[in-house]
């Protein structure tokens, strides 16, 4: 052969195994919209704990390849299509929308591609359309609504009205609050919604100051949740009609909801003051390479990766080896920021509810509400 070929044949060899080495990573999150920062932060935690781990994951190097969804459900078939069957992805990390989710969990399923759900709570991704190679690092929408439920209760409120967006994280968030709440002695006595992502609220803040319920419960996130509290507080109800909420309507949102978010008291499987020397190290580690605090959707998008190492360490890097790849990530214990959890039979995250009231810039730890809270996972075969 001449030294030409011979150079033209190395190249392309080269070339192959790099691509067999690289783990082709599809993050599919909101780039735009009103859940755009939640889809940053997650991708920021995803790629903070690759990097911790010099970049490799079972010694393959990862390649992202984007997609924004845009939150919208109508998009979601033909974007996930287009990781799975355009650019050929060995795993899949999204989203934030429990409908776009449920779009992709279809997909994954369909396709035997590794799906990973750093965020969407849909409580079908873990019920009715669970599979072995579809894991959640978050939560399903009824865990911080029942633990919140419970809390309402204790405190002895007996009629709460309900508001959120109308679709499936919405919908399901109230369904938790409304068991637990209802199952310690009290009523429901309206649900309020208005379409996602709306924030026209002024109609529905004056039907809950006429209805005069003892307590508000909400679920709202991101930008949404920026203007309901504002708007909750503008209207006078702050003072006068205690309002709770799915974590989400205060995380990742203080710094624009000052004042008007203070002493609102919030469920979620993470809180900015737990002190542990995990979340210490991963709140430093964050802050000094985003010149930002992190929130929950960056520790889920952390987890993820992490539920994404402890499988491919089981298979060498070896992504067709699914059921190796669950067996592992099912029997561990995955050391998260939040706290130690282990994912259930439906793999959703069995963890910790903690109550915290906004303080400042913070969402600080007043205790647990809910220890060990695993979804009940309803509808799930596998
Ligand atoms: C969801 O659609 O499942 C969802 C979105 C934003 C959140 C939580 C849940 O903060």
């Amino acid at each position: 052969m001449k030294l030409a070929t011979l150079a033209l044949a190395a190249l392309a060899l080269a070339a192959n195994a790099d691509a067999q080495t690289k783990l082709k990573v599809g993050l599919m999150l909101p780039a735009t919209g009103t859940y755009a920062a939640l889809g940053t932060a997650i991708d920021n935690g995803f790629k903070l704990y690759i990097t911790e781990q010099g970049g490799k994951l079972a010694g393959r190097e990862i390649e992202y390849v984007r997609v924004d969804d845009e939150s919208d459900p109508a998009k979601a078939t033909d974007n996930v299509n287009k990781l799975i069957k355009r650019d050929n992805v060995d795993v899949i990390v999204g989203t934030v929308h429990s409908g776009v989710a449920m779009a992709m969990a279809k997909a994954a399923k369909d396709s035997g591609t590794l799906l990973i759900v750093p965020n969407a709570g849909a409580d079908a991704v873990t019920g009715p359309m669970c599979a072995p190679n579809i894991f959640r690092s978050s939560f399903s929408n009824w865990q911080p609504g029942y633990a919140m439920g419970e809390v309402v209760a204790k405190k002895g409120h007996k009629k709460v009205v309900t508001i959120t967006w109308k679709y499936a994280a919405g919908d399901e968030s109230v369904r938790g609050f409304k068991e637990a709440f209802e199952k310690g002695g009290g009523t429901v006595v309206k649900e309020l919604n208005l379409p996602f992502p709306n924030v026209e609220f002024q109609a529905l803040l004056t039907e809950i100051a006429a209805t005069k319920p003892d307590a508000v419960y909400t679920f709202f996130a991101g930008g949404g949740a920026v203007k309901f509290v504002k708007d909750y507080a503008a209207a006078g109800l702050k003072k006068n009609i205690p309002l709770y909420g799915a974590g989400f309507i205060t995380d990742g949102t203080l710094e624009a909801q000052g004042a008007d978010a203070a002493g609102l008291f919030t469920t979620l499987h993470y809180a900015d003051s737990l002190n542990t020397p995990r979340d210490n190290a991963f709140r430093l580690s964050y802050a000094k390479t985003y010149k930002l605090q992190p929130d929950v959707y960056a520790v889920q998008g952390y987890d993820a990766a992490q539920i994404l190492a402890i499988g491919l360490a089981a298979v060498k890097g070896d992504v067709s080896k699914k059921a190796e790849f669950a067996a592992a990530v099912e029997k561990a214990k995955i050391d998260s920021p939040r706290g130690p959890f282990t994912l259930s039979k439906s793999h959703n995250p069995v963890q910790d509810f903690y109550l915290r009231e906004v303080s400042g810039k913070e969402n600080k730890l007043v205790g647990v509400a809910s220890k060990a809270l695993a979804d009940p996972g309803k509808g799930c075969r596998m």
